[in-house]
Parts: C-alpha cells; structure tokens; sequence
C-alpha cells in the first residue's frame, strides 16, 4: 500500500489544479484518473482529412474575460490564446425558418426586441443579488427555485418569441435542458457565475477566446508538471475512510492518505463504494441533479465558405435543431470549422436516428443557416459525452426544481476527510473550466488550511 498526503480522485481540469496547488506548496499527492488520459471534459483531438492533421476540441474550448482564474492559469502555464473569428453577419432564423443576417440587433419586431431588453434587464438585476457562491441565500430564492424558468419567462413576459429567444439562452445553450425542467434561480445561478445575464446573452463575450493547441493543453500541461504522481487508467471504486485518513481502492491495490479530494461530477460520485457510507443526504443531493444533453457537432470545409458571404458564421435559430452555430476555424487553418449544437429534447430525437440519418438532418440546419455548400463537408466530428459512463452528458450537472435551495449547501461539505468539488459545483465560472480552477484551487486551500 502506498502512502500520500493527499489523494485526488480525477485528473480533469478541477483534481489537477488542486493536485498541482498541493504539490506546488511541498504536500506528497496523487492523482488517480480512471480514464487512459486526462484532461475530463476537456479533449482535443486530431483528425487527419485528405492527409492533413486538424485539430478539434471535443469537449470544452472558449474562454470568456471574467473568467481570470483560467485565464490566470494559462499564463502561469504559457498557454497561449487567440480572438474566435467574429468579422461579419449573423444568422437569425425566426418561427417562419427564413435566415435573416444581422450585425448589432436580433432581427425580430420591435416589440420582441424591447420585450427580450426588458426580460434581460429583470434577469440582470436579479444576478446583482445573487452570490453563485450562495445562489440559496439570496432574497427570494426559494420562490425562484419552485418556478421553472419557463414559466417563469411567461409569468414577466408575454411576448412568445422573446420568451423563446431568453430561454435558449439559459436552456438548450448553457444547462442543456430544456427550460421548463430547472427553476429560475438556477438561470440566475447560471447568470450570476457569468457576471450577469447580459454576458450570457452576448455570445462575443462568453465565448471569447481559444486556446493554442486547444483547451485539453491545460490538463495534458498541469499533468506533465506533476509527472508521475499521476496515473491514468486507475478507476477507484471504493474509499475507506475514518476521521484521519482514507484507503482507497483501485483494482487491486490499494493508496493510502490524510486526505481525499474526490473531483468528479456529482453523478459519478454514486460508481464509488464508501465505507463508511456517505451521509443520505449527501446522496439524496447528488440525486437531484442531472446533467444536461448536448451533441456538439463540427463540420470541416475546404474554404470558409461563408466568410465570402460576409458571414461571421454566428447564427441562433431557436426553432431549429441546431439553435447556435459558429466559426470554429483554429487560428491558422485554411479549410473552415463550424461548430454547432444540438440539445436537450432534440438531441434526444436525433440521437435515435441512424448515424446517416443523424447526419443529413443536421447539415440541413447549418444550411438553413449558410446555403447549400453546408451540406458537403469535408469532414464531420459529433462529441459523444452522452455515451461516457464517466461523464454522462453535456456540458455539466444542474439540479431539478427546488434542488438548489434544499440540497445545494451539501455538494461542497466534506465527509471525514474527503472533499467533493468539480465546475459544477463551482460559483463563478459554474460548468466551466474555469469554475473547475476555482474549486481545485479552493479543495487545496481547504486541505492546506487544515495541516
Ligand atoms: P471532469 O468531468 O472534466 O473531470 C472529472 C474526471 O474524473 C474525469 O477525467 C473522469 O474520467 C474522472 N473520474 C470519474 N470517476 C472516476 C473514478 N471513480 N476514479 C478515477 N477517476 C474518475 N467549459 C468552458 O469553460 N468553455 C467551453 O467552451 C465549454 N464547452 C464544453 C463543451 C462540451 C461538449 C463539454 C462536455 C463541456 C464543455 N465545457 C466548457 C465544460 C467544461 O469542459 C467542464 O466544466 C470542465 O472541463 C469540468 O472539469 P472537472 O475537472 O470539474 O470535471
């Protein structure tokens, strides 16, 4: 049996910034990670297409300005990022299914426009009042979090399209869900971890910037520095812990430690066997939440194509089956990558259909959005996190109605000796790898503070 200080359960971008915080402050620690690599929702992959090498992110990939604790990190790692194109129009596409390009403004009537303002600005100044550390604690969150945001939108807003156009925002883009199946205060949660709901509604905000080499460069760094206190293909399965350490099982062997920090997502807590168990109200907890569906899809072409349109290749159609869709051309690559998104209830619909199927259907809509030449790419990349045991969906967890205030204080409180934490269930920067810096760097103080 080996002995550590600490033991981290997870090699994403939370467990290797705690490892990395520990190791830096002279604490003896060891990462296990259960999958053949690290980096989590984080993974950017090579695909070679006519015998030239491109590079796709698979997992998580912009990086927004207030999100300083990646930002922070990557200049302490040297990595290096880069604009996301944005010259030119955008695409909207309305009830009626006709694109319609724009530059400032949605274009929808004047009534629609002054009714999203309106919600946007309530949504704002709700944020204001929260802390995303504590979103149960702000005035009214109980109310709030009864309400699904849905019902919430049609309770201030009667403009139909509006409601349609704010709930996109939140549902199918953010949590992945749709918008009737989480309440607002977890919307507000959402804006308040953002800075504000006027940061998620500006797509030039929120997804900002890239990374060189792409977003896994964090991790595959982090682990490099770490050297071999990580160890890949180490599936733990159980804990045992009393109040002054913990053994834990991989296979069969066995790691020993002070402490645990157990950075996984809530739902893939329940794969490890705790003895003792871990209190029912921590597992009551992490049954009330849930993640979301995305399929992230990418499309390569020999040119960027609409670029020569005089599109950026920004377009949002709420109605259609990819509701957001960008440039995703990595800095320096001559072909052209759009990357769009499918969710929630439809996602569900296509993920039935053959892979063929699923395909043409979702060419469709990018050429609903930039004409024919969509339809022939060069290459098609889907992400399949939905089929990961170790993740389960996209891009992170959210509680059902009511959860946040009932349950939310629990998913941070320690057990013995062992920690939980990963982005979602950070404060700022919730579901983002930002919010995983957040928690990994808070889960080392927590342990540093105690020894
Ligand atoms: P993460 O899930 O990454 O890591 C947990 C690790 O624990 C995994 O490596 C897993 O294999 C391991 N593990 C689980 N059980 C284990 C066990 N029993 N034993 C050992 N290891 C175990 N964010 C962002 O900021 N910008 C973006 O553009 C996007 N976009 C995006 C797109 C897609 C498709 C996805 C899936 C996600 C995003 N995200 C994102 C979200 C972002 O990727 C995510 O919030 C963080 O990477 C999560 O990092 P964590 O370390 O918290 O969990």
């Amino acid at each position: 049996m080996t002995q550590h200080d600490v033991i981290v359960i997870g090699a994403g971008a939370t467990g290797l910034t705690a490892a990395w915080r520990l190791h830096q402050a002279g604490s003896d620690v060891l990462v296990l990670e259960a999958r053949d690599r690290v980096g989590g929702r984080l993974r950017t992959d090579v695909v070679t297409t006519e015998g030239d090498p491109a590079s796709f992110e698979v997992g998580g990939q912009w990086v927004s300005p207030d999100q300083d604790a990646l930002l922070a990190l990557l200049d302490e790692l040297g990595i290096a990022t880069y604009p996301r194109h944005r010259d030119g129009a955008c695409v909207y596409v309305g009830r009626d299914g006709e694109p319609r390009s724009f530059d400032a403004d949605l274009p929808v009537s004047a009534a629609t426009r002054a009714a999203i303002d309106q919600l946007v600005k309530v949504l704002d100044t709700l944020s204001d009042e929260m802390d995303p550390a504590r979103p149960w604690a702000m005035p009214g969150a109980e109310r709030l979090d009864q309400v699904s945001f849905r019902a919430w939108l049609e309770e201030n807003c009667d403009d139909a399209e509006a409601c349609d156009n704010v709930a996109l925002f939140v549902g199918p883009a953010m949590l992945t869900k749709p918008a009737h199946s989480f309440s607002a205060l977890q919307a507000v949660l959402m804006a308040a971890s953002a800075g504000g709901f006027s940061n998620l509604v500006d797509a030039d905000f929120i997804l900002d910037r890239r990374v060189v080499g792409g977003l896994q460069s964090v991790p595959l760094e982090l682990a490099r520095r770490l050297g071999d206190r990580v160890r890949v293909g180490q599936d733990v399965t159980a804990v045992e812990w009393t109040a002054d350490g913990a053994v834990v099982h991989v296979g069969g062997e066995r790691h020993a430690a002070r402490r645990v920090l157990v950075a996984v997502p809530p739902t893939v807590v329940r794969r490890i066997r705790f003895a003792p168990e871990l209190p029912a109200e921590h597992r009551m907890a992490r049954e009330h939440q849930s993640f979301g569906l995305v399929i992230k899809v990418q499309a390569m072409y020999a040119e960027p194509f609409w670029r020569q349109d005089g599109l950026s290749g920004t377009g949002f159609g709420p109605y259609l089956d990819l509701h957001e869709v960008y440039d995703n051309t990595p800095e320096g690559e001559p072909r052209g990558v759009l990357v769009g998104f499918v969710s929630d209830v439809r996602a569900d619909a296509l993920a039935r259909l053959s892979e063929d199927e699923r395909r043409t259907r979702i060419l469709e809509s990018v050429a609903t959005y930039f004409g024919a030449r969509a339809r022939h790419p060069l290459a098609y990349i889907e992400s399949d996190w939905h089929h990961q045991e170790l993740t389960g969906g996209a891009y992170g967890t959210s509680f059902d109605l009511g959860g946040l205030t009932r349950y939310g204080h629990v998913m941070r409180a320690p057990v013995g000796p062992i920690e939980f934490g990963s982005s979602d269930v950070a404060g700022l920067g919730f579901q983002h790898v930002d919010g995983a810096v957040r928690v990994g760097g808070e889960l080392a103080d927590v342990v540093l503070r105690s020894t």
